[in-house]
């Protein structure tokens, strides 16, 4: 279905990631579309203990050998923010995974991504949750920023949509101390947020294709789909459901399908209403730009491209 162009170097990337049914369907892209050095762990749609398990259950159903180290349990302030009712109480959905043989090769996220991107150069870093990793790795290293070849976030929105509250989505609501320590960090910082992914939608047709192609990997992420399909709309397996996390792997694997714009981009921390918001500046003459952000997707080519990556 798709040639990879035979000069396209796969980019190599350290994934951040709290799965989650749409991270572990990004794990197949990445698997497919990048080479991934490491994975950190932070809680987020689920417990830090539920998405270390099921990271390394996922990894070894790809069959990828990579270090997984797992990271936050809380928030930088300690709070605990999670999404069962979206992605199930395990947080995979109905999907069970065998009990992954292998354990972390730490529980110091944070100072695996400084000694990752100390040691190497031409480093994706990719957050799919919320960012106190990435924070506290920026915090304890400021240099590292300077290192870090950019970093793609699943995360925020322009025109202020919001998922967990009427003005913030999930991954920066989880932790906006955070954001604001990442937005402000000077890192070059592509965001991908809820404006871009509402676009990649999915749903019961992929999942039956995904069932006739009859792999394990197809089926598992047929089920997937399923699962956040039932649990998002109550069992209306009409409706489709947005690839969030795909689409932050496919916008460093295949830029060619995004259009992104420079922006200057505020995280709100203390507003009663509106914690969590991302506030991108679209003035005439707007303050001076901190990040690239995702406006507009491919969505035709994007879902090709999950799909290819789910069919293997
Ligand atoms: O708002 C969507 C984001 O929050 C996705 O990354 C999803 O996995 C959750 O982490
Ligand atoms: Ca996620």
């Amino acid at each position: 279905m798709f040639r990879r162009p035979i000069n396209k170097v796969k980019p190599r990337v350290l994934i951040d990631c709290d799965p989650g049914i749409d991270d572990a369907i990004a794990l197949v892209t990445a698997a497919k579309y990048t080479e991934i050095l490491g994975i950190t762990t932070v809680a987020g749609n689920v417990s830090l203990e539920s998405t270390t398990r099921n990271t390394l259950a996922l990894c070894e159903l790809l069959g990828l050998d990579v270090p997984v180290h797992a990271g936050a349990a809380h928030s930088l302030r300690g709070q605990v923010v999670t999404a069962e009712e979206v992605h199930g109480d395990a947080g995979l959905g109905t999907l069970t995974l065998p009990t992954p043989k292998k354990n972390i090769a730490s529980d110091d996220a944070a100072t695996y991504i400084i000694e990752s991107f100390t040691h190497h150069k031409n480093l994706h870093l990719v957050a799919l949750g919320p960012l106190t990793n990435i924070a506290k790795a920026i915090e304890r290293e400021p240099n590292i920023v300077n290192q870090i070849t950019d970093l793609t976030i699943m995360g925020g929105s322009a025109r202020g949509i919001g998922n967990v509250t009427a003005a913030a989505e999930f991954n920066i609501f989880a932790d906006p101390e955070a954001a604001s320590v990442v937005f402000s960090s000077g890192v070059r910082l592509k965001m991908i947020g809820l404006n871009l992914t509402h676009q990649v939608q999915m749903g019961l047709s992929e999942s039956k294709r995904l069932t006739r192609h009859n792999s394990v990997i197809s089926r598992t992420v047929a089920e997937l789909l399923l699962s956040y399909q039932s649990l998002i709309y109550s069992g209306n397996l009409a409706k489709t459901v947005p690839m969030h996390d795909p689409c932050a792997i496919l916008a460093v694997s295949h830029p060619e399908f995004f259009t992104l714009s420079d922006r200057n981009v505020n995280v709100e921390t203390a507003g009663t209403y509106t914690r969590g918001l991302t506030l991108v500046d679209e003035r005439r003459v707007p303050a001076e730009p901190n990040c690239r952000v995702g406006y507009e997707a491919n969505s035709r080519q994007l879902i090709k491209l999950i799909l290819n990556a789910s069919m293997t």
